[in-house]
């Protein structure tokens, strides 16, 4: 099986998703992380050379790669499920998992990460939470069609494995 993390920036995919991984004992891996290691760049330098829809067009290749793996944990950006039928597709290959969080608490985790972080290039920090309030009614329609959305500050990746095993697997 294929599970998909899917959810807003600072919702925690990665440690959540490779946490899970290990309880499982699948393997994990980062779609960001392996288009950064494909194209010898960071996310930001990508964005900064080739532009956002380079960006998507490799981040929707890269999902489909994922297709040749099984049992694994695929952590996606937050931006994956809301473009190309990706979260359709994640859908039928896979079992599809949403970190829900709150504004507030997004806001408090990606703001020390600002400048890292392309989509918040020339956001100001007054207008943070405009912009994380907006941006996920834009893509709350598509967050919302995952199989399983958890809150990730109520449940541990053990307590969620157990639930895997059980309902899933
Ligand atoms: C993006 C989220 C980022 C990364 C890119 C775009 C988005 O991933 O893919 O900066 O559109 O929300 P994380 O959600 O892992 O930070």
């Amino acid at each position: 099986m294929r599970i998909y993390i899917i959810g807003f920036m600072g919702s925690g995919k990665s440690t959540f998703g490779k946490e899970l991984a290990e309880e499982i004992g699948y393997s994990f891996i980062d779609l960001d992380k392996e288009i950064e290691s494909k194209e010898k760049a960071s996310i930001q330098q990508i964005f900064k050379d080739k532009g956002e829809e380079a960006f998507r067009k490799m981040e929707y290749l890269a999902l489909r790669e994922t297709e040749k793996e099984e049992n694994i944990i695929i952590a996606t950006g937050g931006g994956a499920p809301c473009l190309n039928d990706n979260m359709k597709w994640m859908n039928e290959h896979g079992l599809t998992i949403y970190l829900k969080l709150f504004e507030g608490e997004l806001k408090r985790r990606i703001e020390p990460e600002m400048s890292t972080r392309p989509l918040l290039n020339g956001i100001e920090p007054d207008d943070l939470e405009r912009f994380i309030y907006n941006t996920l009614r834009e893509r709350a329609y598509y967050y919302h069609q995952a199989k399983i959305l958890i809150d990730p500050l109520s449940i541990e990746p053990s307590e969620m494995a157990g639930i895997l095993k059980e309902n899933y697997m």
